[in-house]
Order: structure tokens, then sequence, then C-alpha cells
């Protein structure tokens, strides 16, 4: 089967019939290219984040008129709501080429280096994770940004001599999900700085049409709903459940998925009303059950539920804190009145949950 996207003229067919994922890395690689196949390439194609949309378009009009590159752009917010997809929108229209990378991909001077320099005028770079990005790393980006320079030193201790290398003029698009991680030097040089915010219902919901009707599914207005409220108000989580429930229906039905078959597919995946999988709830669980609903401290945490630290902080915990699940505090993690409920807990005092 080939996937068509809807982005007029610049239709791209990509084959998804490749086999399935087995190894891990298998799986990461077939999860990016259907992520790809998929993005949005246009502002129109683009749903949701509608005030950031707004700002961008003026932003990119008045570069285009003025025939200038973008500022240096940062985009925050949790995983899963479109940064990179933004990016690439941009790219599409300023009419330039993207490069992508992340921090963890820039260890070593000549990586930065090297992708610098292989820059065209106006080109975009996109860096992923760039709370991580290491010192020297930073160090070699502020003349970048700032100057269009690269400072290359030659030469050994005595002989040691500082050369200035000129860059085209490009734009940095930094994208984190921990902005207060960011250093303040490399903070201040991005001239256009934006939260991304978690998507509402129906936004998702058409986000799931809009996946759908790429990949062939059918789809009813009120099963692309069920899907929706239980996506955390991330759109990549709802393209992820839609294959699921689509895998679903076309086992135990004719594939269509309506509002009853999406319930039901999402209750077989353990995926509750809100949208929690299980290792949300065992996080919440182990909070109410071990440590009396909290506070404690997120390591304790990871290691009980044999979890990195990394994958609490930024996949379970943005959903969890927006819902009201769960309090971050200066002593540590805890639960709230609102969590005893929704996990079915009669009471604070009574830690035997009814599920
Ligand atoms: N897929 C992922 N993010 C999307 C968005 N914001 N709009 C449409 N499709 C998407």
């Amino acid at each position: 089967m080939s996937i068509i996207t809807d982005d007029g003229n610049r239709t791209k067919r990509i084959d998804i019939n490749q086999k399935n994922p087995n190894t891990k890395a298998e799986k990461i690689d077939y999860d990016r290219n259907f992520e790809n196949s998929i993005r949005p390439k246009s502002f129109d194609t683009y749903i949701g984040q509608s005030a950031l949309k707004e700002t961008l378009k003026i932003t990119i009009a008045a570069a285009k008129k003025r025939e200038k590159p973008l500022d240096h752009l940062l985009f925050y917010g949790p995983p899963g709501l479109g940064k990179t997809t933004l990016a690439g929108v941009i790219a599409e229209q300023m009419g330039v080429e993207i490069k992508i990378t992340s921090a963890p991909a820039l260890e070593r001077p000549r990586d930065i280096i090297g992708i610098l320099m292989s820059l065209k005028g106006g080109e975009i770079l996109f860096i992923d994770e760039i709370h991580r990005l290491n010192k020297v790393a930073e160090e070699i980006l502020y003349p970048a940004m700032e100057d269009f320079f690269l400072d290359m030193t030659t030469g050994k201790s005595q002989t040691v001599k500082t050369l200035r290398v000129p860059l085209p003029k490009f734009t940095l698009i930094g994208a984190t999900t921990k902005a207060g991680e960011l250093s303040g030097p490399l903070r201040d040089r991005f001239g256009i700085i934006h939260r991304l915010e978690f998507y509402t219902d129906e936004e998702l919901s058409q986000v799931i049409k809009r996946t759908a009707g790429i990949l062939e599914i059918e789809i009813t207005d009120d099963g692309a709903l069920a899907i929706a409220r239980r996506s955390r108000g991330t759109p990549r989580i709802a393209n992820r459940l839609i294959k699921r429930v689509s895998d679903y229906a076309l086992v135990k039905s004719d594939g269509k998925i309506d509002k009853k078959i999406a319930n039901k597919a999402l209750d077989t995946l353990k995926i509750d009303a809100f949208g929690l999988d299980s290792t949300d709830r065992s996080l919440l669980k182990l909070i109410i059950e071990k440590y009396d609903g909290g506070p404690v401290g997120i390591e304790t945490l990871a290691a009980a539920l044999g979890e990195d630290v990394r994958t609490l902080e930024d996949v379970c915990e943005p959903f969890l804190l927006q819902a009201g699940l769960l309090q971050r505090t200066p002593r540590g993690r805890k639960v709230t009145p609102a969590t005893y409920r929704h996990l079915g807990y009669k009471n604070a005092v009574d830690q035997q949950s009814l599920f």
C-alpha cells in the first residue's frame, strides 16, 4: 500500500508496506518513517497551535519581504506536540532546505562544525533536545548564531592561531522539552521563543481524521473523538493509537472504526479514560501505596519502577502535571485528591484501589 499525503503539489508517495520491525533500532526507524510520512507540510494542514501559527506566518512573510533569513527560533514544550513538524512547515514556507539533527548526535566539536559548514545561505538547521548540547558545542554555536562565524583554532600552545571562518546566514531552530535547562547565553541568542501547547480533543480528532485519510482507514467522527480523548493532548500518541485501533478493528470487525470499536480497542490496550497507560498508573499507584501519596524523589520512583528518570520526566510527567494528577514540590513528587479518585481509591486514607 502507498500513502498519499495531502499537501497538494508536494504530494509524496511513501511505501508503508515495509516488513514489520523486529529489533528496537528497526522499530525506531519504522516509527520515524511513519511519522515522516504523515507530517503536514503546510500551515493549512498543520492542525492546532493556532496563535503560534499566526505569529509564525507574519514572521515568515516579513523575512521574505526583507529577503533575509528568519531569526533563530526556539520551540519548547512536552514531546510529541509537533516541534519538528512545525520546523519542516517553516522550511517549506520559506522555500529552503532543513537539516535535522539532535544534540546527542553533536558530541564532538567536528560534528557541529561539519554540519554548520555544510549549510547554504538561508537554510534551516534544526537541533532537537537542544538542552542536551555540551558546553563545547554551545560555544561553537554562539558566534555562529550571532555573527555567522566559526572561530577555529590551529596550531599548538605558542603557535596557536584563531581563524574566523565565515558561515552563510542560516536559521537555527532549537527544540526542547526542558527550556529551564537551557543555558542563559544560548537562550538569549534565539530571537523568537515559543511554547507548544497540548491539543484539545477537537484538534486531536482532526489530526486523527487526517491521518486516517492518508492511511485509508475508515473512521466515524465519534470514533475519532473516542481516540482523541485518550491521546493525552498529543498528536504523536493519537497517531500511534489510530494504528493500534485500526488493527483491532480489522481483526475483530470489518476494519471500520466507530466509537464502540475504538473504546473496546483502547480498553484492550489498557489505555484508560484519561489516556493513562500502565506506566503512568504504576507511577501514581507507587506514590500512593508505598509513599503515602508523596512527596517522593523522582530517582526513587524511577529505581522502583525500573524506568529511566528521563523517561518519567519527559514522557510521563508533563501530561500528569497538566491533568492535575501529579504535583512537583521541592521535596519530590506528590499525588492529588484527583489521583485517588481517578484510580478508584475510596479516599486518601484507604489506599486499597477499587480496581
Ligand atoms: N501530525 C502530528 N502533528 C500534527 C499536526 N499538528 N497537525 C496535523 N497532523 C499532525
